[in-house]
């Protein structure tokens, strides 16, 4: 038996509050409402960008049309205001096609105005839709242009198709923003879709004596009539679920790793803000981030970012933790395993990201065997052992849950409420070994690797996934079939037989 923390987290979100049918029912509609209007600007050929991305599972979200490129987010954040968030996003982008208008993603908030490269545009909102229509003669393909959103309010909590919470949640001393899969809508307008990631500057003034942690790198903090500012700078391409703000009191610890230029060389810089109430319980753990880096790093190649760390909030502040580029978060102190799965994220989710959420075994299976590598190489069970025990029905203490590994394909989740069960963790995993099995252990471990360095800081889907494995199989497997892996274990129904 294996520990599973992050399983403790789901179960608090496994009862979906509608059922995903009606969900998608609903968000079909409001796709078709919010692509009539927005008409009016635009020469010959200009047409609307698309209200959605065709997500499987989330079609609303993102945008089409366009390709975000970096995200300047200038934020204030008050609790005694009557808007506590106050934002200016400065959204850089290219135009995909020739547009007449397009779409950004918001929930909630007030929008103020909106101007399109300095000019005063038309916007309209539906829903989560806001719908830009610039003032002259369109966008034409190919060009970047800057799109300013001025807006504020109170952010929403958002309730995902599985019961979790996630987007803005108010903490007992501030505020945490999470986003997986849809809840960076919240807090700033964009293309929230994992399919378009971008580099991100974000300037955020909190008052005195509480601390904003974001991703990437701290450039600077500075007090001034008693309001701080923090500016962080995310230069490699992040997807915007993975952005992250935490605003409250922290503890902040610095320190360095290994990474980048290599194991050991001290020169990845760690940022950790943990709540008070959790550092006692959170120092041993933490203190092992540059350890788990430079054992990652063997396994998976180079650290794919310029900074790592944690931020650890209590453990009431949410449901679970989250793999936000850089900094993972924690509700409350992280075990040793959770920590190892949030940090394998960084190459596998995070580096390498979905092309749309029916890719999510992708993130999870790659984290979930990370944490079967940890256990193996620090005197746990071994990557077949766990293995075994999940095909044997005797991994989780309940039946239930162990007949639950086998409910559906992690390639094919049945809805979106389902995206975050165990057959995307743990059968996910599972196939990662059935390939293992399949080309043996030193192709497998430079399969993985290759595939993290093939697709660093890019998207990629399943069939590029099945694709690159089949390829790299025959050149340094060869006769191996991965055939059954891929239809019994990745597409299939029901509990594959062993081969
Ligand atoms: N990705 C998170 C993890 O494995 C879990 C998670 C948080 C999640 N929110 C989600 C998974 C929403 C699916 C959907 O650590
Ligand atoms: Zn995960």
């Amino acid at each position: 038996m294996v520990s599973c923390p992050h399983r403790i987290a789901d179960v608090s979100r496994s009862a979906p509050v509608v059922p995903a049918a009606a969900l998608l029912t609903v968000a079909l509609a409001l796709t078709l409402t919010s692509c009539t209007g927005g008409g009016g600007g635009g020469g010959a050929g200009a047409a609307p960008g698309s209200a959605g991305l065709r997500d499987p599972y989330f079609p609303r979200l993102g945008n089409g049309g366009y390709d975000a490129g970096h995200y300047a987010l200038t934020l204030a954040y008050d609790p005694e205001a009557d808007a506590p968030l106050r934002g200016t996003a400065v959204i850089t982008a290219r135009a995909t096609r020739h547009l007449a208008s397009f779409n950004l993603d918001l929930k909630g908030l007030d929008v103020e105005s909106v101007a399109v490269d300095g000019v005063t545009a038309r916007w309209k909102r539906a829903g989560q839709e806001l719908t830009v229509t610039p003032a002259d003669a369109g966008l034409d393909e190919g060009k970047t242009f800057r799109t300013t959103v001025r807006y504020s309010g109170a952010p929403q909590t958002l309730t995902d198709p599985d019961g979790s919470r996630e987007g803005w949640l108010p903490t007992a001393d501030g505020a945490l923003a999470l986003g997986e899969p849809a809840g960076s809508m919240t807090w700033f307008p964009g293309n929230h879709h994992p399919s378009d990631k971008a580099a991100y500057d974000l300037t955020v003034t909190v008052p005195e004596g509480l601390h904003a942690v974001s991703n990437g790198e701290l450039r600077r903090e500075s007090t001034e009539d008693g309001r701080t500012t923090f500016s962080w700078r995310t230069a490699e391409p992040m997807a915007s679920y993975v952005a992250t703000l935490a605003i409250g009191t922290y503890e902040i610890r610095r320190s360095t790793a290994g990474g980048g230029e290599g194991e050991g060389s001290g020169r990845l810089p760690v940022y950790v803000a943990v709540d008070p109430s959790q550092a006692e319980d959170s120092r041993a753990v933490l203190g092992r981030i540059p350890e788990v880096v430079a054992w990652a790093e063997r396994y998976f190649g180079p650290y794919p970012f310029s900074s790592t760390g944690a931020i650890v909030d209590r453990p009431e502040d949410s449901a679970y933790a989250l793999e936000t580029q850089n900094r993972p978060v924690f509700p409350g102190a992280p075990d040793l395993s959770l920590l190892v799965h949030e940090l394998a994220h960084q190459w596998y989710g995070d580096s390498v990201t979905p092309k749309s959420w029916r890719d999510m075994w992708l993130n999870e299976g790659f984290a979930t065997y990370a944490e079967w590598l940890w256990e193996g190489d620090h005197g746990g069970d071994s990557a077949q052992e766990t293995f075994d025990a999940l095909y044997e029905g005797d991994y989780f203490p309940d039946a239930a849950s162990n007949e639950a590994v086998w409910d559906f394909p992690p390639a094919r989740p049945p809805s979106a409420a389902r995206i975050s069960d165990s057959p995307v963790y743990e059968r996910g995993a599972m196939v990662l070994h059935q390939v293992r099995e399949a080309v043996g252990d030193d192709a497998f471990f430079e399969l993985i690797r290759g595939w993290a360095a093939v697709h660093r800081h890019g998207n990629a889907d399943t069939a590029d996934f099945t694709a690159y494995a089949e390829k790299f199989a025959e050149e340094a497997a060869p006769g191996a079939d991965l055939t059954p892996v891929w239809d019994d274990w990745l597409y299939g129904d029901g509990k594959p037989p062993l081969a």
